[in-house]
């Protein structure tokens, strides 16, 4: 086997939306190239701050005081030039001129793709998955889910109290694009008696009005919903659903502060151990690889095939979350 190159030089950055944990993971990053003898740049502001050249120079110094902050000391953003070819080169370009072999991709699947499409251009990437949606298919784990769920489970453990109190019905609207993990875990923790995922719903709101109607006649004081933001309309439904059951209904939208705040400390721990896995590797020459966690352990894969990975929600566990919400 013909004998891998050593890497001296790689950027760092954060890219799409920001997640609870993204600083423990570029601390890792930067903390174990440096152990490992490669130099390391931040690139801020994501791809967007790569075209632009907005780069500083880490050292283990960089990255103090930021393991238990929220947000991303590199900042992030979404590009819309890094999304076209000629983007793609001129960013591959700018790295061989700042001499960067290879750049580690810190977000969620947008920017997988956007890491997949430098590699095509000729810069080596290395990926970790950093989104509170956890909806990266070859992973069971994503930077900053954890934080993301506890956060909103406090918020609707609140709004479950006064709920209660005035005998209401509250739909709450969680995050997660297009994917409903961070509804069905925060449903079933929280006791919802409705949880509604984009992969499931299938947008029969009389079912809804049914539940409420029984759920009355056996006593239970409030009904609480969540709402996965990728179904939203959460505002209307409730005007709907009041009108149709006679209960005082109102919609709570939590919005970003899911992204925010200081991270936990499973978000923290497997953020630092998959930013240290993403430096070995590449010390090794090891490049064109995603972190996952599955089946209890850091693993690596092919970004092609990592990407080419689906994933569901598991029926099971849905039918579980169904059955304890009666
Ligand atoms: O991907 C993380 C996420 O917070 C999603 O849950 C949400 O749909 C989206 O980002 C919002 O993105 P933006 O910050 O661009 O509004």
């Amino acid at each position: 086997m013909a004998e891998r190159k050593k890497i001296k030089k790689i950027g760092v950055l954060t890219s799409g939306g920001d997640a609870p944990g993204m600083n423990a993971a570029i601390r890792a990053v930067v903390r174990k190239a440096i152990v490992n003898g490669m130099d390391v740049v931040g690139i801020q502001k994501g791809y967007q701050g790569l075209l632009a050249e907005e780069f500083i120079e880490m050292n283990s110094r960089s990255v103090s005081d930021s393991v238990q902050k929220g947000g991303t000391i590199l900042r992030t953003a979404r590009s819309e030039e890094f999304a076209t070819e000629a983007g793609r080169n001129k960013a591959a370009d700018i790295c061989r001129k700042h001499k960067l072999e290879a750049i580690v991709v810190i977000g969620g699947d947008g920017s997988y793709r956007g890491a997949q499409s430098l590699s095509s251009a000729g810069i080596p990437v290395m990926c970790l998955p950093g989104t509170i949606d956890l909806d990266i298919a070859c992973t069971e784990y994503t930077i900053g889910f954890d934080t993301a769920v506890n956060t909103a489970l406090q918020a609707i453990d609140k709004v479950r109290d006064t709920s209660s109190s005035h005998e209401r019905c509250s739909i709450i609207e969680v995050m997660g694009r297009n994917a409903g993990y961070i509804a069905l875990w925060c449903g079933v923790a929280s006791g919802a008696e409705d949880i509604l995922l984009p992969e499931k719903y299938n947008y029969d709101e009389q079912e809804i009005i049914n539940h409420i109607i029984e759920s009355r006649k056996v006593g239970k004081t409030h009904h609480l919903i969540i709402n996965a933001e990728g179904i939203g309309h959460s505002t209307s439904m409730a005007r709907r659903i009041e009108a149709a059951t006679g209960m005082e209904t109102r919609a709570t939208i939590l919005g970003y502060m899911q992204r925010g705040g200081s991270p936990t400390c499973k978000d923290r721990y497997y953020a630092s151990m998959m930013g240290a896995m993403a430096s070995d590797l590449l010390s090794q020459g090891a490049v064109n690889r995603v972190i996952s966690y599955r089946h209890g352990e850091f693993v690596d894969f092919d970004i092609d095939e990592a990407l080419a990975m689906k994933k569901e929600i598991p029926e099971s566990q849905y039918e579980i979350a169904r059955a304890l919400s009666r």
